[in-house]
């Protein structure tokens, strides 16, 4: 997989930081470390890579938000012109999701700005923040589901991975 070198990444995310700062750039370099420490023990991926795309998902992944093929199921603002709405529309439709995308989707439904948490205590807090819609179920169920495709694989609990969830889930 053609990706920037770390060095790159850390540039490319640093000039992202000076022109929209906040903690999402927090949560970027903690859902790298989830995604690397998942990859890690994942017969099909390489956990440098893995590191990488946890690392720009934020501005570089466009199939991160949907676990669940569907643009409607997104929750937040919407800032996309009805051209680029299409685009995105089209391209997720026509993907087919790689083991890379989906870990990027469970590591950003795992990684909060302080530290990693309980998935069900994430995808609710996205819920109280951006609120919900007839697919939040669905989307959850597909993220779930990508939690037990990798738990299959890795053969062990993707908490066991994550270092301070207990503390971060209980906060
Ligand atoms: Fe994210």
């Amino acid at each position: 997989m053609n990706v920037p070198s770390i060095e790159e990444t850390k540039r490319l995310l640093s000039e992202a930081e000076k022109l929209n700062p906040g903690p999402w750039i927090n949560h970027s370099i903690l859902a790298a470390d989830a995604a690397r420490n998942i990859a890690s023990y994942h017969r099909d991926l390489d956990p440098e890579i893995a590191y990488i795309l946890g690392y720009l998902h934020d501005i570089g992944s466009l199939t991160h938000s949907f676990p669940l093929k569907n643009l409607d199921s997104y929750s937040g603002n919407n800032d996309c012109n009805a051209e680029e709405f299409d685009f995105i529309k089209k391209y997720i439709a026509r993907v087919n999701y790689s083991a890379y995308d989906e870990l990027i989707q469970l590591c950003d439904a795992l990684t909060t700005p302080k530290g990693f948490c309980l998935l069900e205590k994430r995808l609710v807090d996205v819920g109280l923040r951006y609120g919900v819609n007839d697919l939040t179920v669905l989307k959850w169920k597909a993220t779930f589901e990508i939690k037990r495709k990798f738990e299959d694989v890795i053969g062990r609990s993707i908490y066991e991975l994550l270092p301070g969830v207990d503390e971060t889930t209980f906060l």
